[in-house]
């Protein structure tokens, strides 16, 4: 059989091109992660090849004794990491994970509460477009002005709409989820209380965030952000959960398949069994320990030159730059500017978001990549100061309501941009930074 490298070189040159683009730059967007060569190696392996509908033990398909092995390892390891009753580690990713919950546990129309997408929730806990407001009422809650949830208005939502299910869970929330105020509620008005903890399962996992296990039914999570393994998902059922009811583990299995999945992707199993043996490790611990405080010396860094952060801080992976200071819908500007550079981050929403999700006034950013490439407060100090500095060369683009001037707006901008000799010198003080940091040492796919 051919190699991939004498097989395919388009493709070959596309990912050694990406393989250039991570090594070379900083990678700070908060849902991002390396892993490690061990768990990409799992995740190429020849699993990619089996098909086996159904459960360890249990399949449609024949010549599954491996397979099953290989879930039931991922199945113990994620039990022992999280301390849950039962896991299903099929889901394909995240959303399909979230989508299998309310296929478990609730009926089509059934209320159900998530944080609201501009306030820092998911897609799938209950905005308009997603699968999940179009066949479920959802009731979204927010946060106060000051940044943090609003834990008022989730009770009167709740006694309100008697909602079935209520999610707690973050994609651009920079404090501690507060899993025990959220309990009390849920338990109040007897709905079911999911945890989503895609982004903190690393935090959770090693104690830097504490754990909903004992306050939720369920818990979904991803496995490639913070808990740096490969791309899919998982759903837990808690001891609580299967004590409110006990078909709770019956119901997920079945929603996830036959209800919503064919065949599990096994490859992704076998890396994600790498990626919780990694994880159970004390040095995981370390690890994530260096993310939080990496976290806490850039907010220090961009703060003290002048960057406003939503809440003032973070007690997580993640900060989120408040832009209004310099005027609304600026994060697109910050956003290519930093790209330039050589700085990844995504554009976010702020609260009370004075723009639109397209044209938002924030900027999202983490310390998980940067801290897998063995970054400390030092370079994240280096790290805010470039970015700080970045804002300050942008922050007077103006970005107007009107469709005519927006469009001419951003055509100017990016034409100061491609001119902009400073953004170029970042880039190569960016690139020699990297160049400190080797991700993958002798890697090449040519
Ligand atoms: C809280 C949360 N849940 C679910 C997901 C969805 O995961 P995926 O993109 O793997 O479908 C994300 C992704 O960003 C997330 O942040």
């Amino acid at each position: 059989m051919v190699a991939l490298k004498d097989a395919d070189k388009e493709v070959v040159e596309i990912i050694e091109q990406e393989r250039l683009r991570q090594e070379s730059s900083l990678e700070m967007i908060p849902s991002e992660n390396f892993t490690s060569r061990a768990v990409m190696e799992a995740s190429g392996s020849v699993l990619t090849n089996k098909y086996s509908e159904g459960y360890a033990h249990r399949r449609y398909y024949g010549g599954n004794e491996h397979i099953d092995e290989v879930e039931d390892l991922a199945i113990a390891r994620a039990k022992e990491l999280f301390r849950v009753e039962h896991v299903n580690v099929q889901p394909y990713s995240g959303s399909p994970a979230n989508l299998a919950v309310y296929l478990a546990t609730c009926k089509p129309g059934d209320a159900f509460m998530g944080l609201n997408l501009l306030d820092g929730g998911h897609l799938t806990h209950g905005w308009k477009v997603s699968a999940s407001a179009l066949f479920y009422h959802s009731v979204p809650y927010h946060v106060r002005p000051d940044g943090y949830l609003d834990m008022e208005e989730v009770r009167r939502l709740a006694l309100e709409h008697r909602p079935k299910l209520i999610w707690c869970g973050i994609t651009a929330y920079t404090r501690e989820v507060p899993f025990a105020e959220f309990a009390k509620i849920a338990d109040e008005v007897g709905a079911y209380l999911v945890a989503d903890i895609a982004h903190i399962s690393g935090l959770v996992a090693t104690g830097a965030h504490p754990s909903p296990v004992p306050h939720v039914h369920l818990v979904t999570t991803t496995s490639h952000k913070t808990l740096r393994g490969p791309r899919g998902g998982m759903i837990m059922v808690t001891k609580k959960g299967l004590e409110k009811d006990p078909d709770l583990a019956k119901k997920v299995d079945r929603a996830v398949f036959p209800g919503l999945q064919g065949g599990p992707h096994d490859h992704t199993t076998a890396a994600l069994a790498v990626a919780l043996k990694e994880a159970l490790q004390p040095d995981f611990k370390v690890y994530i320990a260096q993310v939080v405080k990496n976290c806490q010396a850039l907010g220090m860094a961009m703060a003290a030159k002048g960057i406003t952060l939503v809440t003032g801080g973070s007690d997580n992976h993640m900060q989120l730059i408040d832009l209004t200071p310099f005027g609304k819908g600026k994060g697109l500007y910050v956003q290519e500017a930093l790209d330039i550079a050589g700085i990844t981050v995504n554009k976010n929403t702020v609260p009370g978001e004075p723009s639109s999700p397209f044209y938002p006034s924030g900027i999202r950013l983490g310390t998980p990549a940067l801290t897998t490439r063995g970054m400390k407060e030092q370079e994240m100090e280096q790290i805010g100061g470039w970015i700080a500095e970045v804002i300050g060369l942008v922050k007077d683009f103006g970005m107007p309501d009107d469709k005519a001037e927006r469009t001419e707006a951003i055509t100017h901008f990016r034409k100061w941009l491609e001119g902009d000799a400073r953004i170029r010198e970042i880039r190569e003080e960016v690139r020699a930074l990297a160049g400190r940091f080797p991700l993958y040492p002798g890697l090449t796919y040519r």
